[in-house]
This record gives structure tokens, sequence and C-alpha cells, in this order.
């Protein structure tokens, strides 16, 4: 479901590239797979997520995601696609004129669910991150936590086929953390294929599963 084969990124444009920040990455993660995505600050996490997310192309390589081949993806079938994956981005990114329950509601009007539906699944979304009494509240008005249980009721609401988070619990204090892993888990065992980006070895304990592990753009651990 998604395979990378010697990949390569950098910033920047063709005719003035930036870096290399990824080299030769090569790792395959089966349908319904679960790995965790480690390394320290600045190693390329986040930069390989947009590449899984399909924000980026790579600058050479192969990248499988989802059984498509990014390179022969036309632009017409992109959205379709992306609309499979889920993201938690590290920097949260909700819509700031966009109440809580309508965050987490986008992907199902995007995938223009009934109405009646949207209400059943956010509101339990709700529920789970415990946020119910801040449906409609707008993210200024929310801490960070809060904002960054959204965005993984956002991510999770759709039960994409691919889960990505990035740091998805860097805001939330040791009991929501937990209860988050719980939640990527349980959608984890239900088939979607998860990659969870984080600095937090104690967590990566408490919830064993293979690693991978960049260092200053390379894999130097797979498994
Ligand atoms: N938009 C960008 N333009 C140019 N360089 C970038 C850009 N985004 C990231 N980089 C560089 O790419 C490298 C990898 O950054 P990335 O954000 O992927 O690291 P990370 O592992 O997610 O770090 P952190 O743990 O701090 O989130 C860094 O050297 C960074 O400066
Ligand atoms: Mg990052």
């Amino acid at each position: 479901m998604i395979r990378l084969e010697s990949v390569g990124l950098h910033y920047g444009t063709a005719s003035r590239p930036g870096p290399l920040v990824l080299e030769d990455i090569s790792f395959s993660l089966p349908a319904g797979g679960f790995r965790w995505l480690q390394g320290p600050s600045g190693a390329g996490k986040s930069s390989l997520m947009r590449l899984l997310h399909l924000e980026l192309r790579p600058s050479g390589g192969q990248l499988v995601v989802l059984d498509n081949d990014i390179n022969v993806l036309s632009r017409h079938d992109l959205p379709a696609l992306r609309r499979r994956i889920g993201m938690v981005f590290q920097d949260f990114r909700l819509l700031q004129h966009l109440n809580a329950f309508d965050n987490i509601a986008l992907p199902l009007r995007l995938a223009k669910a009934p109405e009646k539906l949207i209400a059943e699944d956010v509101g339990e979304m709700l529920r789970w991150v415990e946020l119910t009494k801040k449906a409609s509240h707008f993210p200024p008005e929310l801490s960070g936590g809060e904002q960054q249980r959204i965005a993984i009721a956002r991510a999770v609401v759709g039960r994409p086929r691919l889960l990505l988070a990035d740091e998805p619990t860097g805001n939330l204090d040791d009991t929501q953390a937990l209860r988050q892993m719980r939640l990527l888990g349980e959608l984890n065992r239900l088939g979607t294929t998860v990659v969870v980006a984080t600095h937090n070895d104690s967590l990566v304990e408490r919830f064993p599963n293979p690693s991978l592990r960049l260092e200053d753009g390379r894999l130097v651990q797979n498994g």
C-alpha cells in the first residue's frame, strides 16, 4: 500500500534546489500496518509525512501511496486519492473561520455525506476527544491541546484508508496522549494504515510497534 524506492527530496525549485532533506529512503508498509516515525528535530519526519500526504512530490525515486504510483498519477486523480488520507498536522491547520464541529465535519462534507450522519459521527468524535462542550468554539478560543484534539478528530472522522499523524500528542498531557493513541490504535485495528511521527519515547514504549527512524534525512532503522 505504501512503498518508497530510493526517494529523495529537496525543497526549492528544480532550477534553484535547496539541499537534500531526504536521501535514498526505501521502505514498504503493508495495508493495515502501523509504524512509528522517529528521529531528532530536523531529521525530516514532517517532510516524509508531506510526501506520503501527497503535498509534495519526490525529487527522485519511486513513491507508491495507497497502491498508486505517484510518478504516473494524473493531477486529475490526486484530490480523490488525498480524500482517502487523514492527516494530523504538526501545526494543526484548523480553519480559523469554522467552529470545532465544522472543522471536524470538513472531510465528511467534502465526501458529500448526509447532514444527519455528519451530526452523529462528529458528535461521537467530540465525545471521544472530550470536547462536546466546545463544539461551537472557534480555534482561537481553544487551547493548543484542544486544537490538537480537534485536528485528530478531523483526521479520523472519515475513517481514512491511511492516517498520518505528525506529533499528534505534542500538546497533550499524558492522560490525553494515551487516550488519543488508543483512538489511533482502534482505527488501525479496523484496518486503517497508520504512521505516527513522535519525539515521545515513552509513548512508543506504551504502544510497541515497528519504527522507522530518520537521522539527517536518511532512514537508519526500519522495523
Ligand atoms: N518549506 C521548507 N523549505 C526549506 N527547507 C525546509 C522546509 N521545511 C523543512 N525544511 C528543512 O528540512 C529539514 C527537515 O525538516 P522537517 O520539518 O521535515 O523535520 P522534522 O523531523 O519534522 O523536525 P521536527 O521534529 O522539529 O518537527 C530541516 O533541515 C528543515 O529546515
Ligand atoms: Mg516535524
